[in-house]
């Protein structure tokens, strides 16, 4: 389960400090999905950001609680255990892919759960060969990211994000490049994904109909979540 308690994030702008979150609070069941929507500069990648430990809010906790693992506060955290907390809880999709253009689409994807193997442990490469057939990825393995389409690269990103079995999937607008078919698409499987693993799942997203996917629908306004029912 994920708990945002009492949130408050500022920055200082020519002099002048800026409230971006305020007071924000919210929990999210494991293997649940929430969508945020809000307008441009609202404070939805900050909130991600906080979340993926990549910033520290003024005040306010982020508590992370497993099955068969302790409560983590993430802003707690040494910097050596946040980067672990990146590297095996959470799956990170980027709005631009970020995917690595010098390595083919498999060595793009199966890069997290590398990083995550036990030592003498192989990756479990049937659960991965899953991924990519249920992502539609299977005849492009071979391909370099620059040989595909925007649709193509965000559906890797996705497999990407999910190739290390993580707790929680952050996505940041991952449908905003994408023509309406593909970014239904390409929406569907990241919730069926994340439905089938029990990983949590946060989508900040422009599209109302990618965000009416979500178990739990959220605006951010004034620096803090309404619920949309
Ligand atoms: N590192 C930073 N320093 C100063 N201001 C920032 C920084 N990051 C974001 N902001 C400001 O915080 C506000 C929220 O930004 P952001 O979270 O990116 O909004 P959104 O993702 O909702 O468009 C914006 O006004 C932005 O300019
Ligand atoms: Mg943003």
């Amino acid at each position: 389960m994920l708990e945002i308690t009492n949130l408050y994030k500022s920055y200082v702008e020519a002099g002048q400090s800026r409230v971006i979150l305020n007071n924000l609070s919210i929990t999210l069941e494991q293997g649940h999905s929430l969508s945020i929507q809000g307008s441009s500069g609202s404070g939805k990648s900050t909130l991600l950001h906080l979340i993926a430990g990549l910033d520290k809010p003024d005040s306010g906790s982020i508590t992370i609680t497993g099955n068969n693992r302790p409560t983590l506060n993430i802003h707690d955290l040494e910097e050596r255990q946040a980067d672990n907390y990146r590297k095996t809880i959470i799956g990170i999709i980027f709005q631009r892919f970020n995917l690595i253009d010098c390595i083919n689409v498999i060595d793009n994807i199966s890069l997290p759960a590398k990083l995550n193997k036990p030592e003498n442990k192989q990756i479990d490469n049937a659960y991965i060969s899953n991924l990519i057939a249920v992502l539609g990825l299977s005849t492009l393995q071979k391909k370099m990211p620059t040989e595909l389409s925007g649709g193509e690269q965000q559906r890797v990103a996705i497999a990407r994000a999910l190739s290390h079995k993580p707790a929680m999937v952050l996505a940041d607008e991952p449908t905003g490049n994408l023509d309406n078919a593909t970014s239904n698409t390409v929406s569907d499987l990241l919730y069926s994904t994340c439905k089938s693993l029990n990983t949590s799942l946060i989508v900040v997203t422009h599209s109302p109909s990618v965000a009416n996917m979500a178990d739990n629908k959220v605006y951010l306004r004034n620096g803090k979540l309404e619920v949309i029912s």
